[in-house]
């Protein structure tokens, strides 16, 4: 009887069977080849070209430099659409048919744990840009951030933030429940808040393809609240902010990281939704950091506007994965992830990445305020 197995290898041509049984396969010949899904279209797109963008540009001057290993880097990028379950499908592509040795992805925490779950699998690294959910990490051990996570954001500085720079003790939060993200940052903000002497006076649910958002305003308007608090992705605070205007609630709304796209405040009317009303995210172009301004110089140099939190991150990411290969001096899975986990004090467009003992990076926030149709850097909160 013959093997299935045999029957494979008798199909494969020569080269490939021997690159297989010698185990160089997965370098991809001539060029390092690093695999990326993003949300390059649908309803987070703005958070994909962003992250995109800044890892192309991290590509571009490590092979500038020369590369890595004295092999040049490959970028091999899928769009997963910004649909569920798109992820683990171009995951397992990037695994299986192109041979990538590590994957960089994704900004949505929702997409990066699809993938964590396959990385970890089949054990290739992979390093998140700017998901900021705890669970990312905890997929296991082949699984990384270059930011920081929502305990910090939603706990610490958005909590403080409504306490100290609002005034605001009474808030209403609206949650999105199908987005791992706006669940998490929503429960982190409770408790720290709650702590901090707040008072939650409204919780209002909804899901990714809601458009009326009026039941959920007008049962937290009759609260008497000071603030609202919307952890979720700008597409649905555009329309939550237009909404809650037109029901005459005045009071300021603030949110996290996933409020960051130009389109939030595009259209009719959502400039004046959302005029003075402030979130946190990683990073400002208009931040007075040196290793900041240099990146922001080369990113306009490159594109043609500004980078955001995401082109930085998407940036950083590359540039620390591509370090671990380095200092690793191999392109096993194994190798990469023990490098990744001894990064310390890597100087990054964000900050200093040191990868702690539960994958995660440890940086400062800023907190960006919209006003006259800009967002404008307001401050650096530190962890
Ligand atoms: N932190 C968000 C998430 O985990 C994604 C995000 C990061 C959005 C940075 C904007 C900027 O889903």
């Amino acid at each position: 009887m013959i093997s299935p197995r045999r029957i494979l290898f008798s199909l494969l041509p020569l080269p490939l069977l021997a690159a297989l049984l010698t185990g160089c396969g997965s370098s991809g010949g001539d060029a390092i080849r690093i695999g990326e899904f993003a949300s390059l279209t649908g309803s987070e797109a703005s958070f994909g070209r962003s992250s995109h963008n800044g890892t192309v540009l991290a590509f571009e001057e490590l092979n500038a430099g020369g590369g890595v290993l004295g092999k040049k880097l490959q970028l091999i990028s899928e769009d997963n659409q910004s649909k569920q379950g798109e992820s683990t499908t171009v995951v397992k592509k990037l695994i299986a048919r192109d041979k990538v040795v590590a994957i960089l992805g994704e900004v949505a925490s929702g997409r990066s744990l699809e993938a964590a779950e396959i990385c970890q699998q089949f054990k290739v690294p992979q390093v998140s840009p700017s998901s900021t959910n705890p669970k990312v990490t905890q997929k296991g051990d082949y699984i990384f951030r270059v930011c920081w996570e929502d305990k910090f954001q939603g706990g610490q500085v958005l909590a403080k933030f409504a306490l100290d720079s609002l005034k605001a003790k009474r808030v209403a939060v609206l949650t999105d429940v199908g987005a791992p993200y706006s669940v998490g940052l929503a429960n982190f903000f409770r408790e720290g808040f709650l702590a901090g002497g707040g008072q939650i006076v409204a919780e209002q649910k909804f899901t990714k393809d809601d458009k009326d958002f009026k039941a959920q305003l007008t049962a937290a308007k009759s609260t008497g609240l000071d603030a609202i608090f919307v952890p979720a992705y700008y597409g649905q605070v555009t329309l939550i902010a237009l909404q809650a205007r037109e029901l005459g609630i005045t009071v300021p709304i603030f949110g996290g990281d996933g409020w960051e796209a130009p389109e939030l405040i595009q259209g009719p009317g959502a400039a004046q939704a959302l005029e003075g009303c402030f979130f946190s995210t990683h990073f400002s172009p208009d931040q007075e950091m040196p290793k900041a301004k240099e990146f922001v110089a080369k990113y306009e140099k490159r594109f043609g506007a500004k980078p955001d939190a995401m082109g930085a991150l998407g940036y950083d990411s590359a540039l620390v994965l591509v370090d671990a290969i380095k200092r690793a001096g191999s392109t096993e899975g194994a190798k990469i992830r023990d490098a990744l986990a001894a990064t310390k004090d890597f100087d990054g467009s964000t900050g200093r990445i040191t990868i702690d003992a539960e994958r995660n990076a440890r940086k400062p926030a800023v907190i960006i305020q919209i006003k006259g149709g800009q967002f404008v850097y307001k401050e650096t909160v530190n962890p």
